[in-house]
C-alpha cells in the first residue's frame, strides 16, 4: 500500500474528463492514487498506461493493482520522456505529477528525508551512476553553490559549499543525518517555518535525478502521441518545473518567441496544442490544510489541437 496522497485530483479529474473507452497516460505514477482515480473514472474499460522510473514504485503497484493489471492498467518502469517506446498509440489525456513521493521520503534507505537516518543516495533509478554521496563528495565548490543556488534557491549556498567542502576533507559525507549537521553548523538550527536542511535536500535531489533536463525533453513526446482534444496535466512544485512547463506549453501553442527588436518573426512556430489555464492552478484551503505538499503544487493544462 502506498502512503501518497495524490494532489490536485479533483482538479485533474475536471481537465481531463476520463470517458469509459479511454486511454490515458499516467508518466508518473507514484503510489497509483491519479492512475485509481482516472481508472474508476473511466470504467468499465478505459485504460491507463502508466510509468515510474522508480522500480519499488511499479513492482509496489504491480501488487496493488493485481485485479486491473494488463487488463486496464499497463504499468512500466521506465522515465516519461522515453513513452514512445512503452506505448505507440494514442493518448485521450496524460499527466504528469513530478517530484518525488511521500513513498520514496519515507524509505531511509533511500536517503531523500533529512529527518530519517539513511544513506545519502537519493536516486529515483537505482540504474543512474551517480548519488547525493558522490555529488557532495566530489563536486567543485563552485559546483555545489550553482547546484544549492539554482536547485535549492538557497540563499547561503556560498557558505554551504564552503562548509561541505572543508567537512568532506575530513570526513567525506555518506549519511543524511551528517549532512544534516553540517548544515546546521551553518544555519542554525531554526530557520523560519521550513527545516534549515529543507532547501540543501531538495537541490541534491533534482541534481542527481537531473530531473530538470528530463522535463525539458519529455513534455512534448507526450503532446505528440496525445489524440486531437486528449488533454496533459502537468503539476509542478518547483519554480524552474513550473516555468520550463509555461514556457514548454508557450512554444508548443504557437506563440511567436523572436526578440522585440526582430521586425520579422523567424522562429516559425507551429501549433500543436491550446493553453487552457492562463495562471497554475492551484490546491484550496480545505486541501493544503489536509496536504501540506499541495501547498507548493501547480497544475498547468494544455489541450492537443
Ligand atoms: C509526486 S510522485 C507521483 C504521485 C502519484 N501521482 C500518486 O498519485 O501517487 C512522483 C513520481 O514520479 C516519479 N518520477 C519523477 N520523475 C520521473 C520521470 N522523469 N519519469 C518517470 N517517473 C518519474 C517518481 O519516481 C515518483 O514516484
Amino acid at each position: 500500500m502506498s502512503c501518497h496522497v495524490p494532489v490536485l485530483l479533483g482538479e485533474v479529474l475536471e481537465f481531463l474528463q476520463p470517458k469509459p473507452g479511454g486511454v490515458y497516460f499516467d508518466g508518473t505514477f507514484g503510489g497509483g492514487g491519479h492512475t485509481q482515480a482516472i481508472l474508476k473514472a473511466s470504467s468499465p474499460n478505459g485504460m491507463v498506461i502508466a510509468s515510474d522510473r522508480d522500480d519499488s514504485a511499479v513492482a509496489r503497484g504491480a501488487l496493488h493493482f493485481s485485479d486491473t493489471m494488463d487488463s486496464r492498467l499497463k504499468l512500466f518502469c521506465g522515465r516519461f520522456d522515453e513513452v514512445g517506446s512503452f506505448f505507440q498509440g494514442k493518448f485521450d489525456g496524460a499527466l504528469l505529477d513530478l517530484g518525488i513521493s511521500s513513498d520514496q521520503i519515507m524509505d531511509e534507505k533511500r536517503g531523500f528525508s533529512f529527518m530519517r537516518e539513511g544513506h545519502l543516495d537519493m536516486r529515483m533509478d537505482l540504474t543512474m551512476k551517480t548519488t547525493a554521496a558522490d555529488l557532495i563528495n566530489h563536486s567543485s565548490e563552485a559546483e555545489l553553490i550553482r547546484i544549492l543556488s539554482t536547485y535549492g534557491e538557497e540563499h547561503r549556498s556560498k557558505r554551504l559549499a564552503r562548509a561541505f567542502v572543508e567537512h568532506r576533507r575530513e570526513t567525506p559525507f555518506r549519511s543524511t543525518k551528517e549532512l544534516v549537521r553540517v548544515v546546521e553548523k551553518v544555519k542554525g538550527r531554526e530557520s523560519g517555518h521550513l527545516h534549515p536542511a529543507t532547501k540543501t535536500f531538495q537541490a541534491l535531489r533534482i541534481a542527481v535525478n537531473q530531473e530538470l533536463d528530463f522535463l525539458r525533453k519529455g513534455v512534448e513526446p507526450i503532446v505528440d502521441q496525445l489524440a486531437p482534444g486528449g488533454r496533459l496535466c502537468v503539476i509542478s512544485f518547483h519554480s524552474l518545473e513550473d516555468r520550463i512547463v509555461k514556457e514548454t506549453f508557450r512554444r508548443l501553442s504557437g506563440l511567436c518567441r523572436c526578440p522585440e527588436k526582430i521586425p520579422l518573426c523567424v522562429c516559425n512556430p507551429v501549433r500543436s496544442v491550446r493553453v487552457l489555464t492562463k495562471k497554475p492552478v492551484k490546491a484550496g484551503r480545505e486541501e493544503m490544510a489536509a496536504n501540506p505538499r499541495s501547498r507548493s503544487a501547480k497544475l498547468r493544462v494544455v489541450e492537443r489541437i
